[in-house]
């Protein structure tokens, strides 16, 4: 199977309880500061960004919440193919020419989970996600969700992530294993933190199961305990 929305197809798998192990964590830290608006992010490209944010998603609507994912990654949205939706309209073109957001955003096939699609590539994705309009509506939509979850570029290669990163309440590094510069990985955080931004944890992906033990790490910043939350022998 290839691996795509695995929350839906293999709820009881050990990738889908990281998943939940991450929701956890995230509604966790959200006891005192109402993490709400969550920007999820990587150092570099196909760290596994997209897949996170709608796997996180499902998790988070199987529990009952509603959550908006916004398909802020403008340069290559993804969104969309991961819900069999259409893209032939959605961020790009309610920021471009001042629509209403909201006739965008779509429902899915997962209830509790809707989409705002990226929409057609436009030329300027900085100046887009960086307007005032965009600020206004993630203001607005974060008072219509449980949850708000925003896909993003790479952090160091464009400022998009970093524009965004201070509309949300925290952000969430992915980290693709054994690919990861970690070069380019202490950059992003410390992109972050010259921003001021809440760290909420990192995530690392793309751990090959076929190696002897597959972990999940979770690491939370707020108390600076890196937690291992799956550990799963190979059969
Ligand atoms: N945990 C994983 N295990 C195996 N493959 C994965 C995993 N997560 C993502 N992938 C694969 O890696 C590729 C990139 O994933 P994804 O699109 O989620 O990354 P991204 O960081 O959003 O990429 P981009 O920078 O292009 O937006 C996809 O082909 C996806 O199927
Ligand atoms: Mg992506």
């Amino acid at each position: 199977m290839a691996y795509s929305l695995i929350t839906l197809e293999q709820t009881k798998s050990p990738i889908s309880e990281a998943y939940r192990a991450l929701r956890t964590n995230v509604q966790f830290t959200s006891v005192d500061s109402e993490t709400q608006k969550i920007m999820i992010t990587s150092s570099g490209p196909r760290e596994g960004k997209s897949h996170t944010v709608a796997n996180l998603a499902v998790s988070i609507a199987q529990s009952g919440k509603s959550v908006l994912i916004i398909d802020a990654d403008l340069r290559n949205p993804t969104q969309h193919k991961l819900f069999g939706l259409d893209n032939g309209e959605g961020l790009s073109v309610s920021l471009v020419q001042d629509q209403d957001y909201r006739k965008y955003i779509r429902e899915t096939a997962v209830p509790g989970v809707m989409v705002l699609p990226g929409g057609p590539v436009p030329p300027n994705p900085a100046e887009l996600v960086g307007s005032k309009r965009m600020k206004r509506m993630i203001e607005e939509v974060s008072e219509q969700f449980d949850m708000v979850l925003i896909d993003t570029p790479p952090i160091i290669a464009v400022t998009d992530a970093a524009i965004l990163a201070q509309e949300v309440d925290g952000v969430i590094l992915v980290l693709a294993s054994g690919e990861v510069n970690k070069g380019y990985a202490q950059k992003a955080k410390d992109v972050l933190d010259k921003l001021g931004v809440k760290i909420l944890g990192a995530v690392l992906n793309k751990v090959d199961l076929k190696t002897n033990e597959y972990y999940y790490y979770y690491y939370n910043s707020s108390d600076d305990s890196k937690k291992k939350y799956k550990r799963h022998k190979d059969r």
